[in-house]
């Protein structure tokens, strides 16, 4: 991700700049299982993160889980926080200072920022569930490694099917690079709905609509762009008013 990112932040990593011109939507791949062959650790990971039947399970095979070095030089695990039971489900980069001293994903500068985006569309932090894709905060708010992302990948995969939600929503780079499977940078992927895929025992996908948006750390050092997040708040809330209809 590095030179993709600005410079590094106070409290919170950094999202993915972005500079590139906007893409037309497409189809994210199957995001579920990773393209290229996964490294023994990997396939640890995999293992013990599938046989979690539920967020307290996972929670706990996380904490006794000693395959991501990131864990020795953290103060806390941040695992998730919100309603378990949530439609929006929230996934950022990684804990900053604060969110290593509380244990609490977005809960610093970016999270208030988050806070009153969330607010701008009639949602609230308790009303979604947010979580990152990487449950410790890497030294300094440096840029993850993609040893570290692929460790902590089939944690965050099973975080997502135990949630369930209606929707996800990528905020920042790492995060929707990671769970669409893509290469390009924020400014490409934000703004558009892909299709999350989660296999199921029967084979066939269950599939979730997936926003990726600007990372609010981002925003508060372009305010300029707050423009084009307004926008993707406003696909949000347009997709769960569809999808809430659809219900009813
Ligand atoms: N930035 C993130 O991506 N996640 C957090 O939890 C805090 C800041």
């Amino acid at each position: 991700y590095a030179q993709e990112e600005p410079a590094p932040p106070e409290s919170s990593p950094k999202p993915a700049r972005a500079d590139a011109q906007i893409a037309p939507p497409s189809p994210s791949p199957s995001t579920a299982t990773p393209a290229v062959a996964e490294s023994p650790l990997a396939l640890d990971s995999r293992r013990i993160a599938q046989s979690a039947n539920n967020l307290e399970a996972l929670r706990a095979a996380l904490e006794n889980f000693d395959g991501c070095p990131l864990k020795k030089t953290a103060t806390n695990m941040v695992f998730g926080d919100g309603d378990p039971n949530a439609d929006v489900m929230i996934i950022g980069e990684a804990p900053g200072a604060e969110e290593d001293r509380k244990g609490a994903p977005f809960v610093g500068a970016s999270g208030h920022l988050l806070g009153r985006m969330l607010a701008a569309i009639g949602l609230t932090r308790e009303s979604v569930y947010i979580t990152n894709v990487l449950f410790w905060r890497p030294p300094g708010n440096r840029n993850p490694t993609s040893a570290e992302v692929a460790t902590c990948l089939p944690f965050v995969q099973r975080h997502i099917e135990l949630v369930s939600p209606k929707v996800l929503v990528f905020v920042g780079g790492a995060a929707a690079k990671t769970l669409l499977d893509r290469t390009e940078g924020i400014m490409r992927l934000r703004g558009k709905w892909y299709e999350y895929q989660i296999p199921t025992d029967a084979g066939e996908a269950v599939s979730i609509p997936a926003l990726a948006m600007l990372h609010p750390a981002y925003l508060l050092r372009t305010p300029a762009q707050k423009r084009l997040a307004w926008l993707d708040l406003l696909s949000l809330r347009a997709k769960l008013g569809e999808l809430t209809q659809s219900v009813l």
